[in-house]
């Protein structure tokens, strides 16, 4: 029995190893940027990157109808939404940026920068606010 508890003990620990390892990064380690996500040129930056990566199935307005949204399994969110905004941290996003959503067609974008990524998030969790 005790053999059986430390044999389950070991595989969720290579489980958890794995699914690390898999990611490369441990997120909760990760420092949020605080002033960079309040910065006007920051979210500009962001709003650019926005418009050239992520309107496609986000849309121009950021409400989740972009022209490719149509077709997908599961609809982009409405970041315009307040209720989506309270329901996020800007580690998550930046972590569903950098990583996309498994099972879902949200890809990841290793090809940006973490200063890209972090400017990206900036202008995503700014338009429930300030709109798109
Ligand atoms: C090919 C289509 C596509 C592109 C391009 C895309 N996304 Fe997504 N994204 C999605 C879908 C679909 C979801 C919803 C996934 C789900 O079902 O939870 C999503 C989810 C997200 C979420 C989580 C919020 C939520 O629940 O919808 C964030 C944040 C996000 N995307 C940011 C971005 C950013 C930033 C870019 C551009 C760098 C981008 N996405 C580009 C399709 C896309």
């Amino acid at each position: 029995m005790k053999a059986m508890g430390a044999l389950l003990m070991s595989l969720a620990l290579s489980a958890c190893s794995a699914e690390q390892a898999r990611r490369g990064t441990d997120y909760s380690h990760v420092e949020v940027p605080v002033a960079r996500l309040a910065s006007d040129d920051a979210r500009s930056r962001g709003r650019a990157l926005f418009e050239q990566k992520c309107v496609l199935c986000h849309g121009a307005r950021a409400d989740g109808n972009g022209a490719r949204s149509k077709g997908l399994s599961s609809k982009p969110a409405n970041f315009q939404n307040p209720q989506w905004r309270k329901s996020v941290t800007p580690l998550e996003v930046f972590e569903i940026v950098s990583e996309g959503k498994r099972g879902t067609s949200m890809p990841a974008w290793p090809t940006l920068s973490e200063d890209q990524k972090w400017d990206v998030v900036a202008y995503v969790l700014s338009v429930a606010e300030d709109g798109p």
